[in-house]
């Protein structure tokens, strides 16, 4: 880099500096990058799996629904594409044409948002190439105006539906079904309504109890297949990151950047999204200070970003009373001079009534608390387990934390001007942990 006379480098060449002597070719470390077959580790079963329920296609006629399952980064969408993408190839050597039509549910909040994006996907088809207006319709016409044009234009037609389970309606009365299932309920009777038979769906979840939440009539004419994805382990992250280890320039990565970015992420449920992006911010890491190889001081610093973008990214859609919550129970783990492993839920109410004080903020029940423990149970960020304190005593439960609870802290109190208070009386909180760990406990 070109410096100025005292020593700092010019805007100029601050912004165009791509960070070329770290990386050859950073987006193979983008996590929305399809990577080809010689990339992919570890899925062989799921693959075949999915090859095999599909293979109908080739023989002219239509596969059954399929519900493709597994947490977070553990590959369903970057496999379903790829096995989608190889029959649309193979049909395309009979001469025949497969529609594939791909929408993500993260940011939609309606049955029908949900049925323009799909008439969006049949827009850019190939062979369609013209608008299809929706709007106004219902959602029943809606989908069978548009799915008339691709029976019209086409042999076959994949519809994938991915990251379905957060196609909610926000706010929804009782007993109105939710969004996700009215979805499904309509996609799967296409073949009622227009006589297209020969469409499939496949509907990417995190959730394993997703078919559960599903309505009464969705339940019935959504009958899927499932491929459960599991997560990997620490030697399947090493093998993925190491097969985009040309994502660098040769002898960049130092000798314990692959393997610590594989643990870090193994620890987190094993999630290769985790991996690859620990790996990228490693290197960009390294770019920014100038330095000449990606190594282990980069990964931990890595580690510290994407824990907190995660955090962000997760909680960033809580209220404040579950923020208040949350906090609570980080606050327990980051501040106490004892070191426990897991957080007993009395401790926890009575950390928590506290700090509601302290930020001037009404203290929900115990069965809120617990409810909101539950949500974060399910969101991963932390897990549960009941404990008894001998006969006669009762039960309660305990919680450990999945994310560092510094972090936790350190996040939630940036973004919330509100726990300030907290803060400015964090030796007061932290005497307040200590005591009711040593109330409960002692
Ligand atoms: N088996 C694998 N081999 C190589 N790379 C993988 C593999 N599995 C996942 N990845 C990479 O990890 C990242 C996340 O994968 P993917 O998006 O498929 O996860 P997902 O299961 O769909 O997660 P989510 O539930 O959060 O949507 C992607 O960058 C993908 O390329
Ligand atoms: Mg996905």
């Amino acid at each position: 880099m070109v410096n100025t006379d005292d020593g700092t480098p010019r805007l100029s060449e601050m912004v165009r500096d791509d960070g070329v002597g770290i990386f050859k070719d950073r987006d193979l470390l983008k996590t929305s990058r399809i990577v080809g077959e010689e990339r992919i580790v570890g899925r062989d079963e799921q693959m075949s799996t999915l090859v095999t329920l599909l293979k109908p296609l080739i023989h002219e006629s239509s596969p059954p629904d399929i519900l493709v399952y597994g947490p977070s980064g553990t590959g369903k969408s970057l496999i379903t594409s790829r096995v989608v993408n190889e029959y649309k190839s193979a049909l395309t050597e009979q001469d025949r044409d497969l529609a594939v039509v791909e929408i993500n549910c993260q940011w939609l909040t309606s049955n029908f948002q949900a049925c323009e994006k799909i008439a969006e996907g049949v827009s850019d088809l190939d062979r369609v190439g013209e608008e299809i207006s929706v709007s106004g319709l219902s959602t029943h016409k809606a989908l069978s105006e548009t799915f008339n044009i691709v029976d019209d234009r086409y042999d076959a037609a994949i519809i994938i539906v991915d990251e379905i389970d957060l196609l909610v309606n926000p706010v929804k009365s009782e007993d109105e079904e939710p969004a996700f299932s009215a979805l499904l309920y309509q996609l799967s009777r296409m073949d009622d309504l227009i006589g297209f038979d020969d469409m499939s769906v496949i509907a990417l979840t995190n959730s394993p109890d997703f078919m559960r939440e599903l309505d009464g009539r969705a339940e019935s004419s959504f009958n899927p297949r499932d491929v459960h994805f599991p997560d990997y382990d620490a030697n399947q992250l090493r093998e993925i990151l190491r097969k985009r280890e040309d994502a660098f320039f040769p002898d960049v990565l130092g000798g314990d950047v692959v393997p610590l970015s594989a643990a870090f992420a193994a620890q987190d449920h094993g999630d290769a999204r985790k991996a690859v992006d620990l790996l990228r911010t490693a290197g960009d890491e390294a770019s920014a200070e100038d330095a000449d190889m990606v190594r282990e001081e980069h990964v931990r610093r890595a580690q510290e970003e994407v824990e907190k973008d995660r955090i962000l990214e997760i909680a960033h859609g809580y209220s404040s009373g579950k923020k208040t919550v949350l906090l609570s129970a980080a606050v327990i783990r980051a501040w106490s001079s004892r070191d426990i492993e897991a957080i007993p839920s009395p401790v926890l109410k009575d950390v928590y009534d506290y700090i509601c004080k302290a930020i001037d903020h009404d203290p929900k029940s115990k069965d809120t608390l617990l409810r909101y423990m539950g949500e974060f149970e399910t969101n991963g960020l932390l897990d549960s387990s009941i404990k008894s304190r001998g006969l006669g005593s009762g039960i309660y439960k305990t919680f450990k934390l999945n994310r560092q609870p510094e972090y936790l802290v350190e996040t939630l109190m940036e973004r919330d001007s509100r726990f300030d208070g907290a803060m400015e009386k964090k030796d007061l909180v932290a005497t307040k942990v200590d005591k009711a760990l040593e109330d409960f406990y002692d």
